[in-house]
C-alpha cells in the first residue's frame, strides 16, 4: 500500500531526537524522503547512519543562523529534487523559571536564547523554504505547546515563546496563502530529551530523566500519563498530506491528554466521590 506522503519531501528542525525524530521515522515510513537541520553531532550521525543519505539528509546547523536555514533547504531541494512540507520543531524550554527567579542578566540572556531558538528558528526556516513551498504548494508545520495558550506550562519566557509560535501560525498562514498552508500541532507533556537554556546551565538537563515532574504532570492531565513522541506523528502527517488536509490552515492541533480539561488526581476524586 502506497505511503500518506510518497514521493514528497519534508525538513524537519530537530529531527535528531524526541518529537522531531519520531516525526521523521514516521514519514519516512510513509514515503517522504526527509531532510534534517539538526544541532548536535551525535545525534546527526545517528541518523545518517539509521537511514542513509538516499532517505534522510542531515545538515548541522543551528536554527538561530539563517545562513544554516538556508543551508538546510538547498541541501534538501538539492538532493531531493524540491521541497513540499516544512516542519519548525527545534525547541529549548525554560523548566518553568518564574520571573522572581532570575537576576537582570539572566532574565535578558535567557530571552534571547529561548525566544531566538523557538520563535526566530522558525520564523528563518519559513522565510528560508517559502519560495521551495510556494513552487510545490506545499505546509508549513510548526510545534506548539499547550504554553501557546495556557499559563502554567513553563515560566513566562517559555509561555511567550510558544504564544507567539500560535501568532506565526495565523499570521503566515495569512501571508503565505492560497499557496501554502501553515498549522501546528500542539503537543503536551511528552518523554523527550528537551532541554533548557545554556544561559540558565540547563543546556545538559533533559526532561526525560525528570521523573518526578514528569509523574507530577502525568498526575495532572486527565489521560493520567505523559506523552511518547510517536503519540503526535499521525498529526504531523494529517497535515503535511494535501488530500487529507486541503483545507486546513490557520489550525492548531491538540495532543495534550486534555490538558485542557485538567482535573486530574484530586479534583477527578472529589468528583468521583461526589457522583457516588
Ligand atoms: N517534550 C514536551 O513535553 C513538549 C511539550 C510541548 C511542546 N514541546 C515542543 O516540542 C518540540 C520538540 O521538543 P522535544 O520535546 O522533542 O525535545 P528534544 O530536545 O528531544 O527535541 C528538540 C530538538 O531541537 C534541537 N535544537 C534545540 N536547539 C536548537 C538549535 N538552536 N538549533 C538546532 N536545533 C536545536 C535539539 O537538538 C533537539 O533535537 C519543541 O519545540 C518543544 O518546545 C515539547
Amino acid at each position: 500500500m502506497a505511503g500518506r506522503l510518497e514521493g514528497q519531501v519534508a525538513l524537519v528542525t530537530g529531527g535528531g531526537s524526541g518529537i522531531g525524530l519520531a516525526v521523521v521515522e514516521r514519514y519516512v515510513a510513509e514515503g517522504a524522503r526527509v531532510g534534517v537541520l539538526q544541532r548536535s553531532p551525535g545525534p546527526a550521525q545517528a541518523l545518517r547512519e539509521r537511514f542513509g543519505d538516499g532517505v534522510v539528509r542531515v545538515v548541522e546547523g543551528d536554527v538561530r543562523s539563517a545562513a544554516d536555514q538556508r543551508r538546510a533547504v538547498a541541501d534538501t531541494v538539492a538532493a531531493f529534487g524540491g521541497l513540499d512540507a516544512l516542519v519548525c520543531n527545534a525547541g529549548v524550554w525554560d523548566y518553568g523559571r518564574a520571573l522572581e527567579r532570575y537576576d537582570d542578566d539572566a532574565l535578558v540572556a535567557t530571552y534571547r536564547e529561548l525566544l531566538d531558538v523557538n520563535v526566530l528558528g522558525c520564523v528563518l526556516a519559513v522565510a528560508a523554504a517559502r519560495e521551495a513551498l510556494v513552487a510545490s504548494r506545499g505546509a508549513v508545520i510548526l510545534t506548539g505547546s499547550p504554553s501557546g495558550r495556557f499559563a502554567g506550562g513553563g515560566g513566562p519566557l517559555y509561555v511567550a515563546s510558544k504564544h507567539a509560535v500560535e501568532g506565526l501560525v495565523r499570521q503566515l498562514a495569512f501571508e503565505l496563502a492560497p499557496e501554502v498552508r501553515v498549522n501546528a500541532v500542539a503537543p503536551g507533556a511528552t518523554r523527550t530529551a528537551l532541554r533548557g537554556p545554556a544561559a540558565l546551565g540547563l543546556g545538559e538537563r533533559r526532561l526525560d530523566e525528570q521523573e518526578q515532574l514528569t509523574d507530577a504532570i502525568a498526575q495532572q492531565l486527565p489521560l493520567g500519563v505523559v506523552a511518547e513522541p510517536a503519540d503526535h506523528a499521525s498529526l504531523y502527517v494529517l497535515l503535511a498530506a494535501r488530500e487529507e488536509s486541503s483545507f486546513m490552515t490557520a489550525s492548531v492541533l491538540r495532543s495534550d491528554g486534555g490538558v485542557e480539561v485538567r482535573g486530574g488526581g484530586a479534583a477527578r476524586a472529589a468528583a468521583a466521590g461526589a457522583a457516588r
